[in-house]
């Protein structure tokens, strides 16, 4: 059967800019090692039979939008900074854990609620923001988001650059959302989204630390897709400092999750400079090129919080197993950056709850598999130092989409 690529996947001045400058330009998408999309090919998986809210397992929903993003979207999503070592050491340090098993226990009730600033949330998986990038496949990215994530009981990040705007997310839902900064202009300009902040009713500020340069993105750099960061004077940016962030929580009145922490000194810092949230990121591998994954940082860092805070985290989650280990070391919830992209460019709002729901069905096996039955008897004991197997990549989680990538870029 034929494949077709859904346009409407992607928003219209992307396209039109892909299709001029990015997938014209053939070299580009050799220099990719991640794919270029799929050519014409016969579907033995039956992926375009299904509706979004159907996919069987989160593999098809990053099959399907491996078959729908052109190349430099798909590039985008899915790329990191410079080497892309990172992006690599997110996921190599999650297979480096291996899960602990007991048997025979009664494992009929799985409580997998947690909950994130006083709010419950149903399971321990939330969208972590991926701004931009919700505007390039969905016209209506952030409510999509928004009132997916709230469908399945948990909550969502809405990003400064989520589309339409940021009070068309929060609107979207009764739940209040926690909202992601980017500081992109001066403190004027800060002032003027936290003022809108406040009175769009979010219940939280996430201020993004971990970006005081942009990373150099280059699959983006070469492919010549149009992303608007990494341009503009990023002098404001660039001179942040732990004051600025005791301001903002001030200014906007609302809790403060710093988001970016990598270390355990920043850790403490920013829990004296206000932090009610500590988030453990390095932006999925986008930033810092060379830093440590995600979940090889997260032990420290909840050391260092020592209770003080709440500690969230994310970086290559891609499976329940994912999630489960990040809970072990101590994260209380956990973001999907990537996956969130994929499957809001496979299914729209409904690909994004059906994710949700696939991820929760992943905990749940996993914990039942392990004989836990609550998020609050994991811990390090159920965690095993293991050599990595083959080769950790963003697409190292699904093997089905590891050799669908692999077959696209020959
Ligand atoms: C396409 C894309 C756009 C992103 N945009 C933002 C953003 O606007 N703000 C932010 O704080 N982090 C952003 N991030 C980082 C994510 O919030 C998150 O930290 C990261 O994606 C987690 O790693 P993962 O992609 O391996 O799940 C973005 C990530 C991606 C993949």
């Amino acid at each position: 059967m034929a494949v077709a690529r859904n346009k409407n996947a992607v928003s219209k001045s992307v396209r039109k800019s892909v299709s001029k400058k990015a997938v014209a330009r053939k070299p580009a998408a050799k220099n990719a090692s991640i794919a270029k999309p799929a050519k014409k090919t016969s579907n033995p998986l039956g992926l375009e039979k299904k509706a979004p809210g159907q996919f069987d397992t989160l593999q098809e929903i990053a099959l399907a939008a491996h078959r729908k993003l052109p190349a430099p979207v798909w590039d985008h999503l899915m790329g990191g900074a410079d080497s892309e070592m990172t992006v690599r050491r997110n996921r190599a340090g999650l297979d480096a854990l291996a899960l602990r098993q007991r048997v025979l226990v009664d494992v009929r009730n799985i409580d997998l609620s947690t909950t994130l600033l006083g709010q419950k949330l149903a399971f321990p998986v939330f969208p972590a923001p991926v701004g931009g990038f919700l505007g390039k496949v969905h016209a209506e990215g952030g409510p999509a988001v928004a009132r997916a994530a709230v469908s399945r009981g948990t909550t969502a990040f809405i990003a400064t650059a989520a589309k339409p705007s940021l009070e068309a997310a929060q609107q979207a839902v009764k739940q209040k959302l926690i909202f992601q900064l980017y500081v992109r202009g001066d403190r004027t300009w800060i002032e003027g989204i936290l003022d809108r902040v406040r009175k769009a009713e979010y219940g939280a500020l996430c201020v993004t630390v971990d970006r005081n340069f942009y990373g150099r993105r280059e699959r983006d750099i070469v492919s010549g897709l149009p992303v608007k960061e990494g341009f503009g004077d990023q002098s404001y940016q660039a001179s942040l400092n732990w004051k600025d962030l005791v301001w903002m929580k001030e200014r906007v009145g609302l809790p403060l999750i710093a988001k970016g922490i990598a270390t355990a000194e920043d850790a403490v810092l920013a829990v004296e400079h206000g932090a009610d949230v500590v988030y453990v990121s390095n932006h999925g591998g986008r930033q810092l090129d060379h830093a440590q994954g995600s979940i090889e940082v997260l032990a420290e860092v909840v050391k260092a919080v020592a209770g003080r805070a709440e500690v969230l985290a994310d970086g290559g989650v891609q499976r329940g197993t994912d999630v489960v280990k990040m809970l072990c070391l101590g994260a209380s919830a956990v973001g999907v950056g990537k996956l969130l992209g994929l499957a809001l460019s496979a299914g729209g709002e409904a690909g994004v709850a059906r994710m949700l729901e696939l991820m929760e069905l992943e905990v749940r096996t996993v914990m039942g598999l392990m004989g836990v039955t609550s998020i609050k008897q994991l811990g390090p004991q159920w965690l095993r130092a293991v050599p990595v197997l083959g080769t950790p990549s963003p697409v190292s989680a699904y093997p089905l989409l590891e050799e669908a990538v692999r077959r696209s870029t020959r």
